[in-house]
């Protein structure tokens, strides 16, 4: 067994026994940047992009099938529908002005610490995903290596010349049929300055959310996002320059190109057999020079967060065969548990680039005087199930094994025409089963940490499980990275969703798993519950203050 069973277990424990270092205090004057820094490179600006009004949430989550392109295949990139996609996820939509009851409210006016809002949620909100774009020949621009800069909204230039075949080498046969990748690497200290141990958990959720965002919006236009989550990622932090302890290479997304001659390089690449183009540098020769600077003076690291690094990247080649994760799918619905049925899910005609710029957190918001409907309930419901297949290498679309790895719980407090109680979810019945009858709000509240919600106000808590321990065992220690990208999916899924219901949401990793096994009799099956999506209706007329800056 490798550390990632110990380490998995210590974060289901944590809330019982603290994890180390137990006295850790972050610094919050020497923080990092929410973004890596390079100073003096080149910038390319990104062009302005439209979205199409018909690419609903509800096609997102259909799998793109009536999408235009999408039955075809025809669905391409260009330089256009990349600046959309980024900007929609991961870069900077306007600034977090609202009250709340976060901790952080009264810094909120002052402009050096100021909150931008972004379509991604992530933990803590310090968006740790780096997003390289690595363009070959058939890319609009110069071939080589560029770093997403979210703050500017532009592409910085990190390295010139085609290495693309580095890229192509490294997924040993994924997605060797273009030359355009995106590269997502986690600088760990942006997050762990905070989380210190803690981090590698919340970091690889946050790749899911990020890859899942970028699922929803792509596909309900017919394009493809299928990412790759092996592959040899010491050659790709080799060839971005980054060290190995220091940042991750966590997903690798094959782009097909418009105008790319059968979506491959043309000139260099004519079969869709992963070889370098000829032009290219030799295998490992080439890496980008310019570095990160820190903005910490003082950086740290962290025991188990470099030992999960280590672990998690020590087979990241062994990509697993088809199949291997069928003994870690979720068990079925319990069939004599008593069923509550549910309403037909509300649509969700909204556009995804609207419902992404609208999608924010709740924070101690939730009013539950207005219930939710049964609608809006089937509705998150089947986003989360719908949201929980990554696709790609992972073996969880409806291209691979079509595994399904997560169950969904709902603990219901206030939902017009469900009984309060905890529910198992039936994704194929589309139903609820009783678990517990009885009001959960105070089972909720006592196994919250934190004091920016009222569990109980919220109509629902929906809760994700996944098999950690099958899963680790089908595929090894890289598993881990799947288990929490998956549970990320989920989680963005739920809230980009709840934006379209017009609910609010907010999902928290802070609370005592071991209490939720408990409850929900989760042992007997392994069922890791691994997060928490509170959804319900807001108090009416909340004070913000509008700052679109996209
Ligand atoms: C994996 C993950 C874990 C999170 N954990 C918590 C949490 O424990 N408590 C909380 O209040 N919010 C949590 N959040 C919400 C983030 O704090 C929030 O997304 C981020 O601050 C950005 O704010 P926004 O969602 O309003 O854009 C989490 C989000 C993600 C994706």
């Amino acid at each position: 067994m490798g550390y990632a069973h110990d380490y998995a277990a210590a974060i289901m424990q944590r809330g019982r026994v603290p994890m180390a270092p137990v006295d850790f205090v972050p610094n919050w004057s020497d923080g990092p940047r929410k973004a890596k820094y390079y100073p003096g490179v080149d910038s390319l600006p990104l062009p302005v992009a439209g979205y199409p009004a018909d690419a609903s949430l509800d096609r997102a989550f259909d799998g793109g099938a009536e999408a235009p392109g999408a039955a075809t295949g025809e669905g391409a990139f260009d330089l256009t529908s990349l600046s959309g996609m980024l900007l929609d996820s991961y870069g900077l939509t306007g600034r977090r002005l609202g009250v709340q009851a976060n901790t952080d409210l009264s810094a909120l006016p002052f402009y050096p610490l100021a909150n931008w809002s972004r379509g991604s949620a992530s933990g803590g909100g310090l968006y740790p995903v780096s997003v390289y774009w690595v363009s070959g020949p058939s890319g609009p621009v110069t071939p080589g290596v560029h770093y997403y800069s979210t703050r500017h909204h532009t592409m910085q230039r990190l390295l010139t010349g085609d290495v693309s075949g580095e890229v192509r080498e490294s997924l040993g046969g994924y997605g060797a049929d273009t030359d355009q990748y995106l590269v997502l690497g986690i600088k760990y200290w942006q997050n762990s300055f905070k989380y210190n141990s803690f981090s590698f958990h919340a970091v690889s959720m946050d790749l899911g959310a990020a890859v899942q965002t970028w699922r929803m919006w792509a596909g309900a236009r017919g394009l493809a996002i299928e990412p790759a989550m092996w592959f040899d990622e010491a050659r790709l932090q080799r060839l971005l320059g980054v060290q190995g302890q220091e940042e991750g290479v966590f997903a690798v997304v094959p782009l097909k190109w418009a105008g790319a001659q059968g979506g491959s390089t043309p000139s260099q690449s004519p079969t869709p057999s992963p070889a370098p183009s000829p032009a290219g540098p030799g295998a490992g020769s080439v890496s980008v020079q310019l570095r990160d600077v820190e903005r910490s003076r003082e950086v740290f690291t962290f025991d188990a967060l470099l030992k999960m690094q280590e672990a998690t990247s020590a087979q990241a080649t062994e990509r697993p065969a088809p199949g291997a994760l069928t003994p870690a799918a979720t068990p079925p619905a319990d069939p004599d548990l008593p069923v509550a049925a549910l309403p037909a899910a509300k649509p969700m005609p909204a556009d995804v680039r609207t419902v992404l710029r609208r999608r924010r957190s709740s924070f101690g918001r939730f009013d539950a005087s207005r219930p939710v409907t049964g609608e809006q309930l089937a509705a998150c419901l089947a986003a989360s199930t719908a949201g929980s297949r990554l696709g790609g290498d992972t073996g969880t679309g409806p291209d691979g094994d079509g595994v399904r790895l997560t169950k969904l719980y709902a603990f219901v407090n206030h939902v017009e025409g469900v009984e309060p109680g905890a529910y198992e979810y039936d994704p194929d019945a589309r139903e609820l089963r009783l678990v517990k009858a009885g009001r959960p709000g105070e089972f909720l509240q006592r196994n919250y940490f934190l004091s920016n919600y009222n569990l109980e106000q919220a109509g629902a808590v929906l809760v994700p499980t996944i098999r950690t321990s099958a899963v680790l065992d089908a595929v090894g220690d890289r598993g881990y990275r799947l288990v929490n990208a998956t549970i990320g999916a989920v989680a963005q899924s739920v809230y980009t969703a709840s934006s379209a219901l017009e609910l609010g949401c907010g999902v928290a990793l802070g609370f005592d798993n071991v209490s939720y096994i408990e409850e929900l009799g989760l042992d007997a099956t392994g069922e890791a519950p691994l997060l928490i999506m509170m959804i319900g209706n807001e108090r009416p007329a909340p004070a913000d203050f509008r700052y679109e800056i996209a």
